[in-house]
């Protein structure tokens, strides 16, 4: 028997594997293999303790799409709301299930979760990394660019999940990213180590710079980035965050130091008028909706891969 895979971070694959998901999520985009099932007979649980727009829903019709059934399980609802504890339920639930889906606070649950289960888990997001959104940026640029290395990528915005797992996919692709963040808002500084130390390793991969100017980082940028300023569980900091970013909106004035035809992303859900302005989000360079449908296809090609 052949040892589960996980996809807890971007590490978990390697750059082919990557590039080999990629290909063929443009592929299942395309209409390939419309009828073929490899889920059939399968069934994927979705556990979330935070709410998902996208996340479940692309999931769970990729599930369906792929021949396979999809469980919601809301951890109200089931005992690990009352206690019982993780390392329990991931052996459980692995003798029911083919493939496990989180989405935590912490990243430490989805760590404890995946080393307790025989199944593949996958991680739809941690207050730490949100690989699986990486999977359908990195698609989007390459769509709408036709390629990644050497792409000049600008995040605007907070040090969050969103950015560590775009850090991570841009060392492995060979993308040039550039950060601007306040001051103490940086991205996670194991997943900018490894990063660097990946990118230095490997020919011709891009640079990780972190600079405080959002218009010295979108300066000749290729692609624009930006995510909310404050993320599920930092409601506590609304606040302080939104007056610490208050000049790191993306905005026609800031899309002017960028090249003509840069594209615009965001994860979403956006808080338009804060991070991103309601002209750029439905302007001519925004390609924020796409890259939501992207999620469906990368997670497709991502479950192909992984649940056997
Ligand atoms: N981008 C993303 O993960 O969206 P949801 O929170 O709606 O799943
Ligand atoms: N950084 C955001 C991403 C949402 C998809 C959050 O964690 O709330």
């Amino acid at each position: 028997m052949t040892e589960k895979r996980d996809f807890l971070t971007i590490w978990d694959l390697t750059k082919d594997e990557i590039e080999g998901l990629l290909k063929r999520a443009i592929e299942l985009k395309s209409g390939a293999d419309k009828n073929k099932c490899p889920l059939i007979g399968k069934s994927i649980g979705l556990f979330f303790e935070k709410p998902s727009t996208r996340t479940r829903v692309s999931f769970e019709v990729g599930i369906y799409q792929l021949g396979g059934q999809s469980i919601y399980l809301n951890p109200k609802e089931i005992q690990l709301g009352r206690g019982e504890s993780i390392s329990d339920t991931a052996r459980v639930l692995s003798r029911y299930l083919n493939g496990i889906i989180l989405r935590t606070y912490s990243h430490s649950s989805v760590e404890e979760f995946a080393s307790h289960a025989t199944v593949p888990v996958i991680n739809g997001l941690s207050d730490l990394h949100h690989p699986c959104q990486a999977l359908a940026d990195l698609m989007t640029i390459m769509e709408k660019k036709g390629r990644l290395k050497g792409i000049r990528l600008a995040y605007i915005g907070d040090g969050n999940n969103v950015a560590n797992s775009l850090i991570e996919a841009a060392a492995k692709t060979g993308i040039d990213l550039t950060i601007a963040c306040p001051e103490g808002y940086e991205p996670d500084s194991d997943a900018l180590d490894r990063s660097r130390t990946f990118a230095k390793g490997s020919a011709g991969a891009g640079d990780i710079i972190i600079l405080r100017n959002p218009k010295e980082a979108a300066g000749r940028a290729d692609v624009i980035y930006t995510d909310v300023w404050v993320s599920m569980g930092q409601e506590a900091e609304a606040e302080k965050k939104k007056s610490k970013f208050k000049n790191y909106q993306i905005n026609s004035q800031l899309l002017q130091c960028a090249k003509k035809d840069v594209i615009v992303l965001h994860c979403l859900p956006a808080h338009r008028g804060e991070e991103i302005t309601d002209e750029v989000m439905d302007g001519p360079n925004s390609a924020v909706f796409d890259q939501a449908e992207n999620r469906l296809h990368t997670e497709k090609a991502l479950l192909e891969f992984l649940i056997r």
